[in-house]
């Protein structure tokens, strides 16, 4: 199959390039592909499909991953390491000769992680933002101020405190139903609630200002319900300037079909995104990823690492629901398998300050992926379940999330999404044949999944046609 390359050649304005680059074209791919140890941290679908990429890279010396999964000890070494234990993987990195971390969930990226290794000695390169660029995820209410300084399209919004509570319900009147309201802080993907009457819009602000989700929802973020149909936009960026555009995809966050129940970490994904066009991307990328990347840089806000973007289009024009300050899960499942260019010396170039003209080379093919969960996601759940079928498989890629390889060597379900069936296809259709016939293949008592990811892309390429 021969691969179509689209060397993702951006020209940036003069002013965004770094003021003095140390490399020129040819050393800065020579210079990024010395051999090196990583250190990858996490435990999910997400880092599978990252360890499975950077193991490809001829570039790689050593790869652990701490915790790892049932599934990424099939690309690296897993570790016991808590990814929020900092002096213990410091201690780690030391041992170990570790060049590179490469932070998998936001977690340790709130806590800090880039701001403790500086100035240290042996300090390892990190992909990821400092404190202050994860706030971005860490705090609600800092990425509207945010996205206000550098006018960045996204929902009219208002901040609450207990203090304010009554301006808060004055602002909740002020407002058309759906009402979205937002823990400011971390918690765990549930933080944001859509409530379609006033009262209980109401009633929802007091219960989350007096400590629904603990500190996280001690501010609350109130805004407008915008209409339409989302998509993820993953950026690779520097800190200098310099960035990259993975390619984009949208996931399936709603636990039934039809995007109907409660919310869970993600049922699959699709890249490339039928509506996300290249007039759409154009939009994105001049009013959000420039504005964005360069107002973190005239801010001082060091940001080296992945900027997820939460995207809505609302009559043809992208807005931003959130940002995330690391890559998405499952959409990393596909993302990955479009990445044509080896990720490793990208990976570094962004940690180093200096992606320089490196390549990224887009695979022209579809990448699906299906998450198979346990009965009972997302609420409880067994774990523990022997799965079988995972060897049978043909023409998926099958990325571990919630799986642990027992000593005996058997493998079992550990969480509530198991194992994300991806595959390639030369259309969408025969990319999504092969992820579903993945996830019928695996098996274990309870397995679940949706039978409708993709359907309403493929709608949209059908009234395209
Ligand atoms: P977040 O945690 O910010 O991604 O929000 C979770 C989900 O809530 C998003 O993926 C959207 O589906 C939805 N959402 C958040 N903000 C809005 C909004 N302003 N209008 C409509 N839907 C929203
Ligand atoms: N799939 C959405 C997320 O990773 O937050």
């Amino acid at each position: 199959m021969s691969i179509q390359v689209n060397l993702n050649t951006i020209k940036h304005p003069v002013s965004n390039q770094p003021e003095k680059s140390p490399f020129n074209a040819g050393e800065t791919l020579q210079e990024k592909t010395s051999p090196m140890t990583v250190l990858l941290l996490g435990s999910g679908g997400r880092e599978c499909a990252l360890a499975w990429k950077i193991a490809q890279s001829p570039a790689l010396k050593h790869l652990y991953i701490a915790p790892g999964n049932g599934g990424t000890g099939a690309y690296g070494e897993n570790v016991q390491l808590s990814p929020l234990d900092f002096e213990a993987i410091e201690k780690f990195v030391a041992d170990k000769g570790v060049d590179m971390i490469v932070v998998g969930n936001e977690d340790p990226l709130v806590a800090g992680i880039y701001d403790y290794f500086q100035g240290r000695e042996g300090a390892p390169l990190i992909v990821g933002p400092s404190k202050a660029g994860a706030a971005l995820e860490g705090s609600k209410d800092f990425a509207k101020q945010f996205m206000m300084r550098h006018n960045i399209p996204t929902a009219r919004y208002r901040s609450f405190t207990a203090e304010t509570v009554a301006e808060g319900e004055k602002f909740l009147e002020e407002l058309k139903a759906p009402y979205v309201l937002k823990a400011d802080g971390l918690a765990a993907g549930k933080g944001v609630l859509i409530i379609n009457d006033l009262d209980e819009a109401k009633a929802s602000l007091r219960e989350m200002l007096s400590g629904m989700f603990g500190q996280s929802s001690a501010t609350v973020v109130i805004e407008e319900f915008l209409k339409g149909i989302e998509c993820s936009v993953f950026v690779l960026t520097d800190g200098n300037g310099g960035y990259r555009i993975l390619p984009v995809a949208k996931d399936y966050k709603r636990i039934g079909e039809g995007d109907t129940g409660p919310n869970t970490g993600g049922m699959g994904a699709v890249s490339p995104v039928a509506f996300a066009d290249e007039t759409f991307m154009k939009k994105v990328e001049e009013r959000i990823i420039l504005p964005t990347v360069n107002g973190l840089k005239a801010e001082g806000i060091v940001y080296r690492g992945f900027i997820f973007l939460g995207l809505i289009e609302v009559d043809g024009e992208p807005m931003v629901i959130e940002y995330n300050v690391r890559m998405g899960d499952p959409e990393t499942e596909v993302v990955m398998l479009r990445i044509a260019s080896d990720l490793l010396p990208l990976l570094r170039g962004a940690a180093e300050g200096n992606l320089g003209d490196m390549p990224l080379a887009i695979d022209p093919r579809y990448a699906t992926t299906v998450m198979v969960v346990s009965g009972g996601y997302p609420g409880s759940y067994p774990k523990g379940k022997v799965i079988t079928g995972t060897d049978d498989v043909k023409d998926v890629t099958l990325f571990h999330a919630g799986t642990k390889l027992l000593p005996d060597g058997t493998l079992v379900t550990s969480g509530g999404r198991v194992i994300a069936c991806s595959a390639y296809g030369k259309d969408i259709d025969e990319a999504l044949a092969r992820s579903f016939r993945g996830a019928t293949d695996v098996t274990y008592e309870g397995k679940y999944f949706r039978r409708d990811i993709g359907a309403d892309l493929k709608a949209i390429l059908s009234n395209k046609k």
